[in-house]
C-alpha cells in the first residue's frame, strides 16, 4: 500500500492508504479528525468541505493520491492559535447552528467564500451550494456579513 505525505492541519502526516481512498476517509478514520462530517460520498451535501492547499474541496470526492505533499486545512485548523478566525466569531455571534451537523462545512465554505470576495454579494452568499436540513440559511447569510465587516 503507498505511502503518502501531507499537511493537515499544519502538521506533517504520513498514512499508509490505498490510492484510490478519499481524503475524508483518511481525515476520519486514519487520523481522527473528525470535523469534517459524512453526509452523501459523492460530493453533494458538502458536510465535509474543507480546504486543499486554501481552496474549497468536498473531500469525500478527492482521493488521497490527490493531496500528497499538499496542504490540508480541516474546521479543527482553521483557529490561527487561540484566536477564533472571523467567521467563526461570527458563526458565535449569530448563533447560527442548531444541530450542528453542518456546520464545519458551512463554516469551511464561508471562509473560502471570503477569502475569494472579501465583500460577497447576497447572490455571491447564496451560491454556496452547502446543504443545512435545519434551514439556518439565513443566520448564515447574517454572519457571513458580519465576518466580512469584521
Ligand atoms: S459527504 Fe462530502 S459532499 Fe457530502
Ligand atoms: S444545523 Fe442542522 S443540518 Fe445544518
Amino acid at each position: 500500500m503507498p505511502t503518502y505525505t501531507l499537511s493537515v492541519n499544519g502538521k506533517r502526516v504520513s498514512v499508509d492508504a490505498p490510492a484510490d481512498m478519499p481524503l475524508l476517509w483518511v481525515l476520519r478514520d486514519l487520523l481522527g479528525i473528525t470535523g469534517p462530517k459524512y453526509g452523501c460520498g459523492v460530493g453533494a451535501c458538502r458536510a465535509c468541505t474543507s480546504h486543499l492547499n486554501g481552496a474549497e474541496i468536498q473531500p469525500c470526492v478527492v482521493p488521497i493520491s490527490d493531496c500528497a505533499n499538499k496542504q490540508v486545512t480541516t474546521i479543527e485548523g482553521l483557529a490561527a492559535g487561540g484566536t477564533l478566525h472571523p467567521v467563526q466569531q461570527a458563526w458565535l455571534e449569530e448563533d447560527v447552528p442548531q444541530c450542528g451537523y453542518c456546520q464545519p462545512g458551512q463554516i469551511m465554505a464561508a471562509a473560502a467564500l471570503l477569502k475569494r470576495t472579501s465583500r460577497p454579494s447576497d447572490a455571491e452568499i447564496d451560491a454556496i451550494q452547502n446543504v443545512c436540513r435545519c434551514g439556518t440559511y439565513c443566520r448564515i447569510r447574517s454572519a457571513i456579513k458580519k465576518a466580512a465587516t469584521s
